[in-house]
């Protein structure tokens, strides 16, 4: 018996049933997400890159960082990312319409880094951690990235983009240390991640302070 024409639309269904579950599905509830206008503000959200931050983006993907850090929010009650400070709400679609690759990440070895650039806007921090977490986060298992440095013979007056390392760190007299444009780009990225706009679909799952005193559960 010529059991072909069954097998082959075994394998038509399986296929056009995960193709309309995961793709078409998502389309339709995701494709259709505008950013928001916020009249008061006259900005919409979320916020394009700024253009070295977006240059930054690469490097992040470049150096891997995806490999140990996510950028999503989890909701409160899943997991403990509002306890840990990793965002004032969870990530929702929209947070994520105008970035063209998304990186969400699969493993947390480190922090998620969704709203890094809140918990952390100082560039200068930003540049000592990369240079080596040490500085900054005494005991962290965190590789330094040395290499988006140079150490450079001071000629005339320092330059303003040198970093200030503290003891021991402290370059040779008459030499300085300055971030290559890639650092410079990398963490003009990692100071542009936060999402801390209302949404309407976040309205209702934002954190409530402990102050805020008790409040009807409406998730
Ligand atoms: C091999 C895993 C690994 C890689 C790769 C990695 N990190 Fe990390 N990162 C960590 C860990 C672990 C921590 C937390 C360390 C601690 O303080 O204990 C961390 C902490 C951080 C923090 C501080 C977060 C906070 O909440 O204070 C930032 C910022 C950061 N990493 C950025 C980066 C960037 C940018 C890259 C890519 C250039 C990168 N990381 C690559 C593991 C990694």
């Amino acid at each position: 018996m010529n059991r072909a024409p069954l097998i082959f639309l075994g394998i038509f269904f399986t296929l056009a049933f995960s193709w309309t579950g995961i793709i078409l599905t998502n389309q339709l509830t995701y494709g259709k997400l505008e950013p928001i206008v916020d009249q008061t503000e006259n900005k919409s959200y979320p916020e394009a890159l700024p253009g070295l931050a977006a240059q930054g983006k690469l490097v992040y993907q470049d150096l891997g960082c995806i490999y140990c850090h996510s950028q999503q929010v989890r909701r409160p009650g899943f997991g403990a990312d509002d306890k840990r400070g990793w965002g004032d709400r969870q990530s929702v679609a929209r947070d994520y319409i105008r970035e063209g690759r998304v990186l969400l990440g699969t493993m947390r070895t480190g922090p998620d880094l969704r709203n890094i650039g809140a918990r952390q806007a100082s560039r200068d921090w930003h540049m000592l951690h990369l240079y080596d977490p040490q500085i900054t986060s005494k005991g962290s298992i965190m590789a330094p990235f040395p290499f988006l440095f140079e150490t450079h013979k001071i000629v005339g007056q320092p330059s303003p983009k040198a970093i200030k390392l503290p003891a021991p760190y402290t370059a040779v007299p008459g030499y300085e240390v300055v971030p290559t444009p890639r650092a410079e780009a990398l963490v003009a990225y990692l100071q542009s991640l936060k999402d801390s706009y209302a949404y309407p679909e976040t309205r209702n799952v934002f954190v409530e302070p402990a102050s805020a005193g008790k409040m009807e559960d409406k998730q």
